[in-house]
């Protein structure tokens, strides 16, 4: 495995010599968040986007003293120079930090020693995003209860039911899961999900506290003006799923990627739709447009 530099609290260091207490936050409570930016040609792919999700994470966690969407780019950007990345993605994390002890009560947020300051750290890692092989091929998809808290729209790394389901569908021969609460497909364990119509209609589900506002989602959607007849923001049945003539999952890491199976139901005539690719391509293009 290739060494690379992390950022961690200020410095840029070799990933074997970052070193975070046993007592922070993050590491024994899941307290913290944390962001995916992809990056295509070296540069950054809706860093607004990313930026403005993580400051509403932060917020609705109470979580202070991050670093500012300036600071953040600089860090990107020493991150993708020092580490010569050119296709992959930037991971964020901010924690409520190290106390020195642990409790269940949150320590009071502020520079030490008064206060407890949150722990920031990044790191880059190579992905194939444009050039991922499952975009033509397409994913199959298991279909599993979600049993998440319910504030999913917050982006914490309480991200051990994502594993599990994740695990619980390879052991199915699937490649990933959607996940379903009260009859619905909420969304993927690390992917928004949508479906198009026989008749061209995208359905996604809408934005509230049972899915993650996806970045990827957004800007697809802003770019689907012309592939697709209209687009409803509502849920949509696992039968409604296996009965549509495509599907999708979206994410930083996945862009856009064709679903061909739902729960054992393959979707249209089981190849990648071409409602999905052209949404694919129109996005990939709109991200190598728009990057910075
Ligand atoms: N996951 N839903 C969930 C549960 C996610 O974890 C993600 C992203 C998305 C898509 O969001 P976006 O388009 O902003 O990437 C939806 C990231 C990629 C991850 O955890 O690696």
């Amino acid at each position: 495995m290739i060494m690379c530099t992390v950022y961690l609290n200020g410095d840029y260091v070799d990933e074997n010599k970052a070193q975070v207490s046993v007592f922070d936050r993050g590491f024994l409570f899941a307290d913290s968040v944390y962001e995916v930016v992809s990056v295509m040609d070296g540069k950054l792919v809706d860093f607004a986007g990313h930026m403005t999700r993580l400051t509403r994470s932060l917020t609705e966690l109470k979580i202070e003293g991050g670093p500012g969407a300036d600071i953040w780019e600089g860090i990107c950007r020493q991150l993708v120079v020092r580490n010569g990345l050119t296709e992959g993605m930037i991971y964020w994390q901010v924690t409520r930090g190290n106390p020195g002890d642990r409790s269940f009560l949150w320590p009071a947020p502020g520079p030490s020693p008064a206060g407890t300051p949150p722990t920031v750290l990044a790191f880059t890692q190579a992905v194939a995003l444009d050039s991922n092989p499952a975009a033509q091929t397409g994913i199959k998809v298991a279909v599993l209860p979600d049993l998440r808290w319910g504030r999913a729209d917050i982006k914490t790394t309480q991200l051990l039911y994502a594993s599990m389901m994740k695990m619980e569908a390879k052991a199915l021969g699937c490649d990933d899961a959607w996940m379903t609460r009260d009859g619905f497909v909420t969304e993927g364990t690390s992917q928004n999900a949508h479906i198009v119509t026989k008749d061209g209609v995208l359905i996604t589900h809408p934005l509230n506290r049972d899915i993650l506002h996806g970045i990827t989602r957004a800007a697809m959607l802003a770019v689907a003006g012309g592939l697709v007849l209209r687009v409803e923001e509502r849920a949509f049945t696992v039968a409604e799923a296996q009965g549509a003539a495509e599907a999708f999952v979206s994410a930083a890491t996945a862009l856009i990627l064709p679903v061909v199976e739902v729960d054992g139901v393959m979707i249209g005539d089981g190849a990648p739709g071409p409602i999905t690719l052209a949404l694919r391509n129109a996005y990939i293009a709109w991200a190598r447009d728009n990057a910075i």
